[in-house]
């Protein structure tokens, strides 16, 4: 699995999608950027993201917030006291890990030992096997869940409790070891803020500490009232946005997994006091469902609920994606409460409320978000695009499977050869298409060859230009996971290109 993230890094390099950042000088660590095909690959996910919530539901609105905002923001967020990462240091191979992640990969272990004694019995036991019977029933198993749960209850009650002693103490009695050595010599856990720091103003003594934002949601809560004016909003409403948030991430790792500058889209639904968790479920199944809608395989997702809560939730489950590196968390849905709209009442002395006419007073709404990693949403989709197959003929080939929507190109115009007047034909079907759809146009090499390139980018369809074009004006379409081709006439071409490509 440590090589298909390996395989997919290098393709997604040497085909233009993602680059180290600053790569001529050796790079910066979990920084990166999206090249030609990679950016227009992040901006199909974001419509199609966009789209599916301001287009589709006429209560939700869209803005753009700015990065900077007034350093009392962060105060009222509780992200100046709150937002901590427990750290935890190994004195004999100086590396720092976070205390609550190797607890994580300590669990999932035990986890792991669970799996194989119910996949083992699931193969003896055949079609009759009940994986939850079995569960509820195997001495073993209950043991090793009831290990689980005291785990993470107590991890939870010492970080509730700010007790980090008994955070390292768990550390300790669990036998965990550091990754890279081996070695159980641990220091003591503490708390790390992740927000980076900066100044505003130049001139010094002047100057304000603000942060960069470490999420895009506290640019919709201060302007809640602004849009709910302005847009003659009725709760229940949302407000969605897209754009960067910054995290100093100790343990940044696993390609565009975990990063310090990312993107997040996230939408804020403003609901009635009372009715957040029917929005909450509402929201769960909205989500799940939108995925699932890109065809990545449904298998490939489940729900997480949440045991250690944020400290602005009443609920929270995340849904995760079965990524080269295992499940993982994609995406996540919070019941926040009023904790965000009243902490700005508070520090601003503004009041952020709505009137109920049906309970004739003021109240400050419940808000249940739904908060996605774009460049997670990418690796998601990358990783399970990516494909290296063996062919009937003994070749092989390495393509993307890219859903139609979100492939950066949609067809590629390829002329048979370079002469014959080919080309000019070939160009003539580009410039029919090129405003409707994203298209290349490639003459160089053998057509076998060129197939295989637009395979590596993921291009759904190429239409190829031959000889019988110039004869009968039909053209083939290659689609590129089946490899079958089909001939056509040009006259129906776009219908045809835009029922494939559009969903
Ligand atoms: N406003 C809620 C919030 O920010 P979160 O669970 O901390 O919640 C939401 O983050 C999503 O942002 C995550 O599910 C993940 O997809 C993405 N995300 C968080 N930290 C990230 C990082 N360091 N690199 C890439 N994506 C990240």
């Amino acid at each position: 699995q440590e090589d298909l993230l390996k395989n997919i890094i290098s393709h997604a390099k040497e085909y233009g999608y993602v680059f180290p950042s600053s790569e001529i000088y050796d790079g910066l660590s979990a920084t990166y950027d999206y090249g030609q095909y990679g950016s227009e690959l992040k901006n199909n996910i974001k419509k199609y993201w966009w789209d599916s919530m301001v287009r589709l539901n006429e209560n939700i609105v869209g803005i753009d917030a700015a990065i900077f905002m007034h350093p009392k923001t962060w105060k009222a967020s509780g992200h100046v006291d709150a937002f901590n990462d427990p750290l935890i240091d190994n004195k004999d191979s100086k590396k720092r890990y976070r205390a609550d992640v190797l607890i994580e990969e300590h669990v999932e272990k035990i986890n792991q030992k669970i799996q194989k004694d119910v996949d083992k019995a699931a193969k003896r036991f055949g079609d009759s096997f009940d994986e939850a019977q079995f569960r509820s029933t195997n001495g073993r198993i209950i043991e090793r869940q009831a290990k689980i749960d005291a785990i993470n209850a107590r991890f939870k009650k010492a970080m509730d409790d700010e007790n980090l002693a008994d955070v390292k103490t768990l550390i300790e009695e669990e036998g965990i070891t550091c990754p890279v050595s081996g070695s159980k010599n641990w220091t003591e856990v503490r708390q790390f803020n992740l927000m980076f720091k900066t100044e505003l103003g130049s001139v010094s003594g002047d100057a304000a500490d603000i942060y960069l934002r470490p999420e895009t949601a506290q640019g919709i809560f201060v302007n809640f009232l602004n849009v709910f004016k302005t847009g003659r909003m009725k709760i229940p409403f949302g407000i969605a946005q897209i754009g960067k948030a910054f995290r100093n991430e100790i343990v940044a790792r696993q390609f565009i997994f975990r990063m310090r500058e990312f993107e997040q889209m996230e939408m804020q639904f403003f609901v009635k006091p009372g009715t957040e968790m029917e929005w909450y479920e509402h929201w769960k199944n909205q989500r799940i469902k939108w995925h699932k809608s890109l065809g990545l395989g449904e298998e490939n997702y489940r729900f997480h609920d949440h045991l250690k809560l944020a400290h602005y939730a009443n609920a929270a489950a995340d849904i995760e994606f079965n990524f080269p590196m295992g499940f993982k968390e994609l995406e996540g849905i919070h019941s926040r409460t009023d904790f965000d709209l009243k902490q700005h009442e508070e520090y601003s002395g503004k009041k952020l409320r709505y009137f109920d006419n049906e309970d004739n007073e003021s109240l400050v709404p419940y808000v249940v978000e739904t908060s996605i990693g774009l460049d997670r949403m990418f690796l998601a989709v990358l990783s399970s695009a990516f494909k290296e197959e063996k062919l009937e003929d003994g070749s092989s080939r390495t393509v993307l499977a890219l859903p139609p929507a979100l492939a950066p190109v949609k067809v590629a115009i390829l002329p048979l050869v370079k002469k014959d007047g080919l080309p000019e034909k070939a160009r003539e079907i580009f410039d029919l298409l090129k405003l409707d759809f994203a298209l290349q146009y490639d003459e160089k090499d053998a057509i076998g060859k060129r197939y295989r390139r637009q395979d590596a980018i993921g291009t759904p369809y190429c239409i190829t230009v031959d000889h019988d074009t110039l004869e009968n004006n039909t053209v083939t379409i290659r689609e590129r996971d089946s490899m079958t081709q089909e001939r056509v006439e040009i006259s129906k071409l776009w219908d045809i290109v835009d029922g494939k490509v559009n969903m």
